[in-house]
């Protein structure tokens, strides 16, 4: 039975220092993956969670983020008096509909994804709890949904094998065991080992079903890599007495807080929606026609 995840937290009040100059004034969850925003895969995906709440904790700098997320009726109206329903369209799907509240929660400074979550606590529903980390888009049948399905008690984290020599960028499992199924028992988990100490090569993906007892550990979990709260160090606490399971997902993962992924994952987001072989509007590319330029090329 799947479970109902009944809050899911989005953290997005990071600086997107890895993408400069990009997000120098545009939130990197508002960043393009070819036609809409990395924001918008997330709330998709926590709304088929069924989540009844959605807690998006955002900087004093991102209110755009809570911008684009407002009803726009007025705008919706008027592109659909001129006639232009397909672009009505996609405005309408941008929100999380009726029936699911949605709140904001200021996190001032950034003092990690353990804080950011924590942010959250006084705004979460009874229950287990659902976190996506955005900038993870992943595409295939919905990530959080999956592990709903899957999900029996304790905390589950999403995870996938990477190559040795990249454990150092992730949380990394301590399996218990070899298992080929999707639900992988672990004892415990480590943010970003430096190469050379990392338990296995399977590394968590930003999703997660949290029992809601991580608030109360959270509260007790003191700065640890980069001197910032770690959820990583939260759960694996916790690992001591609440089972611990990595969930292997269906599906492809690209890391939108890269060039190379939000790249990757416009190309595939072009591809899903049937555009890849459409030919560009004859207006879209601009060709030089100055008369220098043309000249050249009647030789
Ligand atoms: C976060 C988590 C890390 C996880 C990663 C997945 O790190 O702390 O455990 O492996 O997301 O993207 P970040 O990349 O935000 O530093």
């Amino acid at each position: 039975m799947t479970i109902p995840l009944r809050t899911v937290i989005i953290p997005a009040a990071g600086q997107g220092t890895r993408l400069l100059p990009l997000t120098r004034v545009v939130p990197k969850e508002m960043l393009p993956v070819y036609d809409r925003p990395v924001l918008q895969f997330a709330i998709e995906e926590a709304v088929a969670a069924c989540a009844e709440r959605i807690v998006i904790i955002i900087h004093p700098s991102k209110t755009v983020i809570r911008d684009y997320l407002q009803p726009d009726p007025d705008r919706i109206g008027r592109v659909r008096l001129s006639g232009k329903d397909q672009l009505a369209d996609p405005l309408t799907r941008i929100g999380v509909g009726d029936g699911i509240d949605l709140v904001f929660v200021m996190q001032d400074d950034p003092l990690g994804l353990g804080h950011a979550v924590l942010c959250a606590a006084p705004y979460v529903l009874p229950g287990p709890i659902g976190v996506i980390l955005p900038d993870d888009v992943v595409f295939g049948l919905p990530c959080l949904a999956q592990m709903a399905a899957a999900y029996q008690s304790g905390h589950m984290v999403a995870a996938m094998t990477v190559p040795r020599s990249d454990t150092a960028k992730y949380g990394i499992f301590a399996p218990m065991g070899l298992s080929d199924s999707r639900s992988v028992r672990v004892s415990g988990m480590v943010e970003k080992p430096p190469h050379g100490t990392a338990p296995s090569t399977l590394a968590a993906v930003g999703r997660y079903i949290l029992d809601a007892r991580i608030m109360d550990t959270l509260t007790r979990t003191k700065a640890g890599r980069g001197g910032e709260v770690q959820l990583t160090d939260a759960i694996a606490s916790d690992a001591a007495h609440l089972p611990l399971t990595a969930f292997r997902f269906a599906g492809n993962r690209y890391d939108c807080g890269t060039f190379e992924g939000l790249l990757a994952a416009g190309v595939a987001q072009q591809t899903k929606r049937g555009e890849s072989h459409r030919a560009p509007a004859s207006n879209s590319i601009i060709r030089d026609t100055s008369p220098e330029h043309m000249s050249e090329g009647h030789g």
